[in-house]
């Protein structure tokens, strides 16, 4: 008899965040939608950033040694999963330059790894904004290289204070970010098991739903 329940229907869920702080607050932050993705039913593969150590971009190095194996290490984990969580710090109304200086190595790969993947963009910080500009900046680089970046991001303001026994104190935040991480895991999903709906979010984006828009997308890149 077939069965009309898939068994590999587990979404694949990359997450970290862009800050090498022991006591990183976009750390803490990561970890709790970690653990949101992990009680919705999804694979969590919760990664540091120190797992994706790279030099400064150099682009002789890069022909005399190679793309170095933190970026290597991005991209087998990426390929390795449906959608991407990153929870980033802002450093002078930007994103932080090691997240900038990791995805310009990884975006020399092919297959480039960020190109069609869905991805959630958080940021903590003790700022009034929570970092929401930093989001802005990075949304830019993800979506250039063809990530599907969530139009809802969440900033966590004033951040050094926000978090208690693990979880955020506030009760209405904390439901608000849950149902913004649900929301972006139920969009992965779709785009998962009903390519339909992927289509769809490329027309949206204002590209062309053929077969070639990601080749077209890799040769500008290039
Ligand atoms: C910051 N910080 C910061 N915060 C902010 O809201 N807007 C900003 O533009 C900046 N700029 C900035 C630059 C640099 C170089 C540093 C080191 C810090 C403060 C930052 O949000 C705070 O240190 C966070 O705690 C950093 O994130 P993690 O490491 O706690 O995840």
């Amino acid at each position: 008899m077939t069965s009309l329940t898939r068994v590999d229907t587990k979404l694949d869920v990359l997450v970290f965040a862009a800050s090498l702080r022991g006591e990183s607050l976009n750390r803490k932050l990561a970890e709790l939608a970690a653990s949101i993705a992990e009680h919705s039913g999804a694979n969590v593969d919760l990664a540091s950033l120190r797992d994706f150590d790279v030099p400064l971009y150099d682009g002789e190095l890069q022909e005399s040694a190679g793309i170095p194996p933190g970026a290597l290490e991005l991209q087998r984990r990426l390929v390795a999963s449906d959608a991407f969580i990153v929870a980033s710090p802002e450093y002078n109304r930007s994103m932080p330059g090691a997240i900038k200086n990791l995805i310009d190595w990884t975006s020399r790969l092919r297959p480039q790894p960020f190109d069609g993947r869905h991805g959630l963009l958080l940021s903590a910080s003790p700022s009034l904004a929570g970092g929401n500009h930093g989001l802005w900046a990075l949304r830019v680089p993800f979506e250039h290289l063809g990530a599907r970046i969530f139009p809802d991001m969440f900033s966590l303001a004033k951040a050094d204070n926000a978090f208690a026994n693990g979880e955020l104190s506030d009760p209405a935040l904390r439901e608000r970010f849950k149902n913004n991480v649900l929301a972006f895991l139920s969009l992965a999903e779709a785009a998962k098991h009903y390519p339909c709906v992927k289509r769809a979010w490329v027309e949206f984006l204002g590209e062309p739903p053929s077969e070639n828009a990601g080749a077209e997308r890799k040769e500008r890149t290039a």
